[in-house]
């Protein structure tokens, strides 16, 4: 299931082999992924699946029990290169009775990177939180928190941004204000590597994915070619008497029928619609309602995690 990202690509960050193990139980198995330079790239899992303990190991917080964090294609020097990593961890904490322009003075105090760092007022301005800069923390929305965390995250201006679940517990409002952050991090040129159990995050804004699910990775793609591999579309039919095809033509991929509904995948061969609108009515049957429906990284997810293929979509 495992599929090889683009040979040539440059990598911000390499996993090799990363193992981890609490007593008897391994919470991460032969973690293998390479992380394009300045894309965003979401790691997708359930609750429970080893996304923390992933970000944990990168950001120096754990070791592995075997494997290697490969950084600017070199083993990743905690000493040297903390700063050019940005880290916002799934529940991040601040001190609540300071007031927001000086709760990032006070981190940016304490900046490894001087020189090269943002400014408390730059700071506020990528992440929208210039209004509320004199509002003491504790005053802040989830959403404006989250923000918070993630001016704190790249306060460094760095090369790689680790956020951990950044948009899980926030209303709609407040994760596409987020989802809009991540997105201009990149356009200031800056790697994403984001984990989350919301696949609709995923969607929108990443360049590539890897699916973990129980310590393992299932699949380490670009989302188009997910896409490609799982079909984009399907088509939906409710026959007014049950049909029984028993051969069908090659764009066909797979017929499945679930009551009174019949899904249909196509593959790439199907080049027109009414290809398949003459196959329909080859079956001799009345059709009562036809949907042509998308695939959605959802439905592909729950396919991989269940470790199934493209025909049990
Ligand atoms: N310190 C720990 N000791 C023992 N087990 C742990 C520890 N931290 C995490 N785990 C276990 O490791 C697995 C992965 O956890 P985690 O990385 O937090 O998953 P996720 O972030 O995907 O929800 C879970 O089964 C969790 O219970
Ligand atoms: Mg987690």
């Amino acid at each position: 299931m495992m599929e090889s990202l683009q040979a040539k690509a440059e990598y911000t960050l390499e996993l090799n082999a990363l193992n981890k193990s609490y007593g008897k139980s391994q919470v991460l198995k032969d973690i293998n992924i390479k992380i394009p330079r300045g894309v965003i790239y979401g790691f997708i899992g359930e609750n429970g699946a080893g996304k923390t303990t992933t970000m944990n190991i990168i950001c120096g917080l754990k070791k592995p029990t075997s494997g290697k964090v490969i950084f600017r294609e070199r083993e990743l020097s905690y000493d040297k290169e903390r700063e050019a990593i940005g880290y916002l961890p799934q529940q991040p904490k601040f001190y609540s009775y300071m007031k927001v322009h000086e709760y990032l003075d006070f981190i940016l105090s304490l900046s490894e990177a001087k020189g090269k760092a943002f400014s408390t007022v730059e700071l506020l301005s990528i992440v929208g939180l210039k209004d509320a800069s004199k509002k003491t923390i504790k005053a802040l929305s989830g959403g404006m928190l989250q923000r918070l965390g993630i001016a704190v995250a790249i306060c460094n201006n760095p090369e790689l941004v680790i956020l951990d679940e950044p948009t899980s517990a926030l209303d709609p409002e407040g994760r596409r204000e987020v989802m809009n952050i991540i997105k201009s991090l990149k356009e200031r040129g800056m790697t994403v590597f984001f984990s989350t159990h919301l696949l609709s995050d995923v969607e929108n804004i990443c360049d590539y994915i890897t699916i973990i699910h129980k310590g393992e990775i299932l699949s380490s793609t670009t989302l188009a070619s997910l896409k490609d591999k799982y079909g984009a579309c399907y088509y939906e039919v409710k026959f007014g008497n049950k049909i029984e095809p028993k051969s069908y033509p090659s764009f066909i991929k797979n017929i499945n029928i679930k009551d009174d509904i019949t899904l249909i995948y196509t593959n790439n061969t199907l080049t027109d619609e009414r290809d398949l609108f003459n196959y329909l009515l080859s079956l001799n049957s009345p059709i009562k309602a036809f949907t042509k429906k998308e695939v959605s990284l959802e439905d592909i997810f729950f396919t991989i995690i269940n470790g199934g293929n493209q025909n049990d979509l």
